[in-house]
């Protein structure tokens, strides 16, 4: 057996579709050149070692029959153990092993890095016990673990992490139909404020039980927009796809998960000039994107700098889920 393997998998942003892809309707989703690390080494005892510098765990020790029973880790930790957990629910493991991350950007962002991490250990561990998967058999399972963590979730992440690109995605991995697309003139502004995306589906979910047949109308209207896009995204028609991300992001405000800080930055971006502006992922702070001409994009930048936001300097369309493995 190998006894070491790293594993690099994209972080993701969604560019249209997000809630609407929690009820089985489709989303479109871009891998981004941001990822995360994640060493494993197999060890001759049954111990489990985790190391997460980035949210400040180092050596956290357990074994095989503790794992998973500590509530008080960091939120990336409790994934990798679920991970493990999920792993081991379905093949043997004899050896005990370390596990270590590292994310190229701040967990606050939005980007991903929980779902790039579980699909990090579980490919890794895969690996190193010589177990052929699908891409589609580490979805399921990636998704598997996200759902034991957090409930709730379409899954989208967890294919951007594996296939990497853009994909059109349809809730729990129904369709996955990679885009040929290419890297977009795209510009990511972060709000400074770091979204909860489980408690944000819940809000839509209380707000659907009670205007089931408004929202459920908001949902095909916006898996209209997706399936627009799906067309224009690949013809590089930017214009119309950002009118586009103009209507979906009325269609976010009616479910009520933009805030003020996102819809100042968006607004901020129109006005320099962006063919179109939308939240991106669960709403509630997190990121915002604006796509542009490739000459209105310093001035874009410039407006959500002016306006309080961060720009976050990313590439769209990057590659998916890397495997490095040492004897
Ligand atoms: O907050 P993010 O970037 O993880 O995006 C959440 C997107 C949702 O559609 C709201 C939830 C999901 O799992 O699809």
């Amino acid at each position: 057996l190998k006894s070491n393997v790293e594993v690099t998998a994209p972080g993701k942003l969604m560019l249209f579709g997000e809630h609407a892809v929690v009820y089985d309707r489709p989303c479109i989703v871009s891998a981004v050149d941001q990822r995360v690390h994640t060493e494993i080494n197999l060890l001759s005892g049954g111990k489990i070692i985790i190391n997460a510098p980035d949210v400040g765990v180092t050596n956290y020790e357990s074994t095989l029959s503790h794992i998973g029973k500590n509530n008080n880790l960091p939120k990336g930790v409790r994934f990798v153990e679920q991970a493990i957990i999920t792993f081991t629910d379905e093949y043997h493991l004899t050896n005990g092993i370390r596990v270590e991350t590292r994310n190229d950007f701040s967990a606050e962002f939005g980007f991903g890095s929980s779902s790039a991490v579980t699909v990090g250990t579980i490919a890794g561990l895969s690996e190193l016990m010589k177990i052929k998967m699908s891409k589609k058999q580490l979805f399921n399972l990636c998704y598997k673990t996200i759902l034991k963590v957090q409930g709730v979730g379409s899954g989208f992440d967890i294919a951007a992490a594996i296939w990497g690109g853009t994909i059109y995605f349809v809730t729990g991995g129904k369709v996955i139909k990679p885009l040929n697309v290419g890297d977009l003139p795209i510009v990511v502004g972060y709000t400074g404020v770091k979204a909860d995306t489980p408690s944000l589906v819940r809000k839509v979910a209380d707000i659907r039980s009670k205007r089931f047949e408004s929202v459920e109308k908001i949902f095909d209207d916006i898996a209209k927009i997706v399936k627009k896009s799906k067309e224009l995204v690949s013809k590089r028609e930017f214009e119309e796809l950002g009118k586009l991300m103009n209507e979906n992001q009325a269609l976010l405000k009616k479910l009520s998960v933009s805030s003020n800080r996102l819809d100042r930055l968006i607004d901020a971006s129109r006005q320099a000039g962006a063919y179109g502006a939308k939240l991106s992922g669960a709403g509630g702070g997190d990121c915002m994107i604006a796509l542009c001409s490739e000459d209105r994009m310093k001035d874009v930048e410039a407006a959500i700098n002016i306006t309080g936001g961060k720009v976050v300097d990313v590439k769209f369309d990057s590659e998916g889920l890397k495997m490095h493995s040492r004897l």
